[in-house]
């Protein structure tokens, strides 16, 4: 079988010899990551070190330890945007939040909880935190929700937690959600601070074997967990931990939403049925 990339074919055997030198030589893991994607990443990568064949490139590979630092980072994708797939947000919030809000109520329970799982720059878990404050007519008051947002990457979370975005990273947002959770200063807008109570963002790697959900959260139990544009980069059997992981994380009846890309492969993974085509958005079977 030949796993074919932008620039040419490789075979699922030269990929897994690169994968096993860059883990001897430099500890990286390669491993987890789909093949065509790690194909593509590895002909990105002898493009811009103008190396034209795959056996030249692997060989700086094994002797580079920083060029298999610059792969290795590559395949870390962290592009984010706020309410990134529109459809799946407008079912958040015309009826799953409401629905969320209106068991609140009726069951005593003081917080939605949520998790936004690989939140990069945290564009996911504001948006979600928005609409939350928002249906809740929370009116300067903390949101009745508990977001916890996590990524493996501390350095991206760190700019999740600060809040601070540019002009252009606002084109998605609603006048009205732009008046009313940002404040402006200078050329840059920043998350109002009773949003920033209700989101706590954590390092943690799906990938993790001792954990399935942040242990910051105490228990799981989330009535909704966002991973989405995550599962795209990883091979079938790590895309089947992270489900699993998510589906045990969740509480009975909970949400998942993902990126429509990945609803075809949520779906045939199971343990979930997709609430309202053709959204990716589905509930724990
Ligand atoms: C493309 S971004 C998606 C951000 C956001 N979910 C969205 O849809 O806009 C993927 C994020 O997943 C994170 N990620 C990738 N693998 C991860 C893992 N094993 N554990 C936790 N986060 C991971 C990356 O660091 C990156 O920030």
């Amino acid at each position: 079988m030949k796993t074919k990339a932008a620039g040419g074919y490789w075979s699922n055997a030269q990929l897994a010899e690169v994968v096993e030198m860059v883990r001897k030589a430099h500890g990286l893991d390669l491993y987890p990551y789909d093949g065509n994607f790690l194909a593509n990443s590895l002909d990105r990568r002898m493009t811009a070190t103008s190396i034209p064949t795959l056996p030249a490139y692997a060989e700086l590979l094994g002797r580079d330890p920083a060029e298999a630092e610059v792969l290795f980072r590559s395949l870390n994708v962290v592009y984010s945007e706020f309410f990134r797939n529109s459809l799946a947000f407008s079912l958040l919030e015309h009826l799953i939040l409401p629905g969320f809000l209106d068991a609140l109520e009726k069951s005593g329970r003081s917080e939605i909880r949520i998790w936004s799982a690989g939140c990069a720059t945290g564009q996911e878990a504001w948006s979600v935190a928005i609409l939350v404050a928002e249906l809740a007519g929370t009116d300067g008051k903390p949101i009745p929700g508990r977001i916890i947002a996590s990524d493996v990457s501390a350095f991206d979370l760190a700019k999740a937690r600060a809040g601070i975005y540019r002009p252009e990273a606002m084109g998605n947002l609603r006048l009205k959600h732009v008046y009313n959770y940002f404040t402006r200063q200078g050329d840059v807008y920043i998350i109002v601070d009773r949003l920033k109570e209700g989101v706590e963002f954590v390092v943690h790697d799906l990938l993790d074997e001792c954990t399935i959900y942040p242990p910051e959260s105490i228990f799981g139990d989330f009535d909704l967990v966002l991973c989405s544009n995550v599962l795209m980069y990883y091979r079938p059997e790590m895309q089947r931990l992270i489900l699993s992981k998510i589906l045990r994380s969740l509480t009975e009846g909970g949400i998942l939403l993902t990126d429509g890309t990945e609803r075809q492969l949520v779906e045939s993974i199971g343990g979930f049925h997709r609430i309202a085509a053709p959204a990716a958005v589905f509930r724990k079977n």
